[in-house]
């Protein structure tokens, strides 16, 4: 039986766009998507309905597709974990080791987890923050992401399984709705420069935040994964960097395609959130090890994001 892949989370973000790419890699058939909610978009593979959180029903999927590598996506974000933190505990740390202990039963080969730069806190130097520092964060996203990294290094070590993970910023992208974090305004600030010309920011006009285009986070996510086992030398997880901007610089650049645009700030509880994440991020050892290195830059994504958004919600309005 042909050996397939299971991607956990996959109606968010990252998983609808990194499902395409998969099955554009390995075939339709042999990706298979998992959620507990439908797909945002047409399926062209096998979906199931599965809550991580259960494990028998995750061994189930996994005999039942043959699956050897698992990308796990599922979590709640920053901004709502915040709302609430014992739950975010729960489903962000026992998703992992659900995953993970299916690895150390020798029952799948490979992992993909991403960690996040909530990994870092008020104590790490914001500016070019570097792969080993100061690590104390202050949200429980943060803090189930720093734990869940030195599990999957104990993993690896202790039980040589082959994890791979990656620091993601905040990411970028058209085919999906923001999904609770506090980089996201860099999501919706597009759907609302598109339908209403104005944008009122629940971050401050100056707050500066590593991000990154969702298709370089995508290629990063299937270089490493398609690396030797060898190249990989962090088995926490890697910094990587795309760009750094702020939200007025977003505006500004946004003008440059809608001069009409408006924005307006008013910082929420996310503002303390933000403040505690670094500026901008030294990604060197993931150039070293596995080459890593972005294709975009605060331009090029803009005018990327509104040509796709632009049609996608035009071809909705059409349906
Ligand atoms: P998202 O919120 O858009 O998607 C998460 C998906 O997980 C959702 O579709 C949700 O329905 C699903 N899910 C929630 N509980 C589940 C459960 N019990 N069982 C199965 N599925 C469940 O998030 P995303 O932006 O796609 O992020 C995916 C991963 O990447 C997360 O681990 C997140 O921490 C990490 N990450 C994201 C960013 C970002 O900017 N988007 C940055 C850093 C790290
Ligand atoms: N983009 C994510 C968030 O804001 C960071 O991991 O929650």
């Amino acid at each position: 039986m042909t050996d397939r892949v299971l991607v956990i989370g996959s109606s968010g973000q990252i998983g609808t766009e990194l499902v395409e790419e998969l099955r554009n890699l390995y075939g339709d058939d042999n990706v298979v998507a998992s959620d507990i909610r439908e797909p945002q978009i047409e399926q062209t593979g096998p979906f199931e309905i599965l809550d991580i959180l259960n494990k028998v029903q995750l061994l189930e999927i996994v005999e039942k597709y043959n699956i050897k590598e698992v990308y796990l996506l599922a979590a709640l974000l920053s901004a709502t974990a915040e709302k609430n933190p014992a739950f975010g505990w729960d489903l962000n740390m026992n998703s992992l080791f659900n995953v993970l202990e299916l690895a150390k039963d020798g029952i799948i080969n490979k992992i993909f987890w991403p960690s996040s730069i909530a990994v870092f806190g008020t104590t790490t130097p914001k500016e070019n923050t570097p792969q080993y520092t100061v690590m104390e964060p202050s949200t429980v996203y943060g803090i189930s992401k720093q734990a869940g990294e030195r599990w999957c290094e104990y993993y690896h070590k202790q039980y040589g399984v082959d994890v791979r993970s990656i620091r993601y910023p905040g990411l970028i992208g058209y085919k999906s709705k923001p999904g609770g974090g506090t980089t996201d305004y860099a999501v919706d600030i597009f759907h609302q420069a598109i339908l209403s010309k104005r944008y009122d920011c629940f971050l401050s006009e100056e707050t500066t935040l590593p991000m990154m285009y969702m298709s370089d986070a995508i290629k990063a996510t299937l270089n490493i994964m398609r690396a030797d086992s060898s190249a990989i030398k962090i088995r926490s997880s890697y910094n990587i960097a795309g760009m750094s901007f702020s939200p007025k610089e977003m505006a500004e650049e946004l003008k440059n395609s809608i001069p009409e645009f408006e924005i307006s700030y008013s910082p929420d509880y996310r503002q303390k959130i933000a403040d505690s994440w670094p500026q901008s991020i030294d990604d060197t050892h993931a150039r070293k090890d596995w080459g890593w290195s972005p294709d975009f830059n605060l331009p090029k994504l803009t005018t990327t994001m509104l040509e796709n958004l632009e049609q996608l919600l035009s071809e909705k309005n059409n349906v």
